[in-house]
């Protein structure tokens, strides 16, 4: 296996390392030296376009949003120049399904492959290498990424044409991220009413409340622990998108509106940077009380 790699944040990183450990050759690239470096040292050689253009077939891309994605492939000596017939790209970035389409669009036509194929997991699961791919292009295309995939993930579905790995995640992120604001509406409840959030968590967490999300939120709620993982600034965009993507194929979002406005208070606020545990902040300034152990 030999790749090329863009963006090595908080989920490319532990990705890349995960691709080294399965043997992979790999051609790191990412506007932050130190993140280059660690990768240098773990085995990886740095890559810059050209270099990765002509070494690598396979292209992994994860980056912070649509119009970088764009900018890395199309802008001013951007990658996508560098290139060879019959590359194929993976953009693995949470970005809009238009966006996607877009990208598969222009490298056709450079007779180069493109899969969207967005990630589920967290930082967690981008360490452990049991991420959830979901992705959307052809199926040769998709074949070639597949062992790629298996050294980074547990799973990896074909959903449909590009655009459509796009569509699943959006949709992921709309059920990760409502459901944290209606387990953050709930703990607040049950705080002011007097009731210790730890032992309430014990008790419905092995009952039809119980959830992934339960598990991994209402702990870093409870202890204040609001290091990212997923920062709030990223899944505000993610909603943003979905907004976007709702509006233009007219599907009314009651709920996700609502949300999308939640997080701009917790832009303006001051929590962008923090992890979306921390959108129980919202709910704790109306009700004026703070989730956390009783007597802690
Ligand atoms: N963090 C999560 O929990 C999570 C989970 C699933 C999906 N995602 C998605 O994965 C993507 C990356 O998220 P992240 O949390 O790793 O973000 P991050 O901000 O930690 O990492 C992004 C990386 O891209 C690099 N970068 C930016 N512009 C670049 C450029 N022009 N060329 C090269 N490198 C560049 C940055 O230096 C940084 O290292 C986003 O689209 C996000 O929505 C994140």
């Amino acid at each position: 296996m030999k790749a090329g790699f863009i963006g090595l944040g908080i989920m490319g990183k532990p990705m890349a390392k995960n691709l080294l450990k399965a043997g992979c050759e790999l051609y790191v690239n990412d506007l932050n030296k130190d993140a280059v470096a660690e990768l240098v040292a773990g085995g990886a050689k740095e890559g810059d376009y050209e270099t990765i253009g002509k070494e690598c077939d396979i292209v992994l891309m994860i980056l912070p949003n649509g119009a970088i994605v764009q900018d890395v492939l199309f802008g001013e000596n951007g990658l996508a120049g560098y290139l060879k017939p019959g590359t194929v790209v993976c953009d693995m970035s949470s970005v809009t399904p238009t966006e996607s389409c877009t990208c598969a669009e222009k490298l056709a036509a450079m007779q180069i492959g493109f899969v969207d194929s967005p990630v589920s997991g967290g930082e967690p699961k981008a360490i452990d290498g049991t991420l959830a791919f979901m992705a959307g292009g052809n199926e040769a295309d998709f074949e070639k990424l597949k062992p790629y995939f298996d050294a980074m993930g547990a799973s990896a579905l074909l959903i449909g044409k590009s655009g459509s790995g796009s569509v699943t995640k959006l949709t992921n992120q709309v059920i990760v991220n409502l459901t944290i604001a209606a387990v953050s509406e709930a703990f607040v409840l049950c705080s002011k009413a007097g009731a210790d959030p730890e032992k309430v968590y014990q008790a419905i967490r092995g009952g039809l409340a119980g959830s992934v999300i339960l598990d991994a939120k209402v702990p870093m709620m409870i202890e204040r622990n609001f290091k990212p993982g997923g920062k709030i600034s990223i899944n505000h965009k993610d909603i943003k998108n979905v907004m976007a993507t709702a509006h233009s194929i007219d599907v009314p979002m009651p709920l996700t509106s609502q949300l999308f406005e939640i997080m701009q208070y917790l832009k303006v606020t001051g929590h962008f940077d923090e992890d979306h545990a921390g959108i129980v902040q919202y709910f704790e300034k109306l009700a004026g009380v703070e989730v956390k152990k009783v007597n802690a």
